[in-house]
């Protein structure tokens, strides 16, 4: 697998559209694929946050992408910066591939000097839990109950079994 700047493959911006309002688009009803490519667009930076990133298999196709924002839930604009878009293809899903893209953009974080990273989610707090992430506290954000999690971003490898380090070397 390989983990990609979307800055640097920026064809993969529509499906990464299309797969982000497959799975959250009712939450903003009236929205169109379109208007969430232009969304993506404007998170595409290669040196800074906003950035997306895009995880490949081995023959070039991309299967998963992330992105840090500045900014993620309304209503804490107080917090900066979050770990955001986390989506995996079903079909290739549970073979780590959203663990690789985590841990890829909290490591991006740290090199940019992050202390504490921000991120909400609805059911997939066991998943972040394994790499440090701490729950904050849990919130009804448009209408679902979420939890809000923060984490200090490393760019040490996770000393766990297993693990083989940075995951994917920076250009
Ligand atoms: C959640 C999602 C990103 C997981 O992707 P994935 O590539 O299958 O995840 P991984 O294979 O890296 O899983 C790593 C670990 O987290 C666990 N995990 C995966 N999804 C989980 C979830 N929703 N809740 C709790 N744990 C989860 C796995 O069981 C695995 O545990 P293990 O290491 O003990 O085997 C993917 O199912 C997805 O895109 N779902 C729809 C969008 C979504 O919910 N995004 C998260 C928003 S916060």
């Amino acid at each position: 697998m390989k983990i990609s700047l979307l800055a640097d493959c920026p064809d993969f911006a529509p499906v990464v559209a299309q797969w982000h309002f497959a799975e959250w688009g009712h939450l903003y009803p009236g929205g169109t694929v379109d208007g969430w490519l232009d969304h993506i667009r404007t998170r595409m930076n290669a040196d800074r946050i906003p950035m997306t990133v895009v995880a490949e298999d081995d023959r070039g196709e991309p299967v998963g992408t992330a992105a840090l924002t500045e900014h993620d839930m309304t209503t804490h604009p107080e917090l900066s910066p979050w770990l955001g878009g986390v989506y995996v293809a079903p079909l290739a899903r549970g073979r780590g591939v959203a663990s690789t893209l985590i841990r890829h953009l909290m490591e991006r974080a740290a090199d940019f000097g992050v202390r504490d990273l921000y991120l909400y989610t609805r059911g997939a707090t066991d998943l972040y839990r394994k790499f440090d992430w701490r729950p904050l506290s849990r919130e009804l954000y448009m209408g679902r109950e979420v939890t809000v999690m923060t984490s200090t971003p490393s760019n040490r490898p996770f000393e766990r079994p297993g693990s083989a380090g940075r995951s994917t070397p920076f250009r």
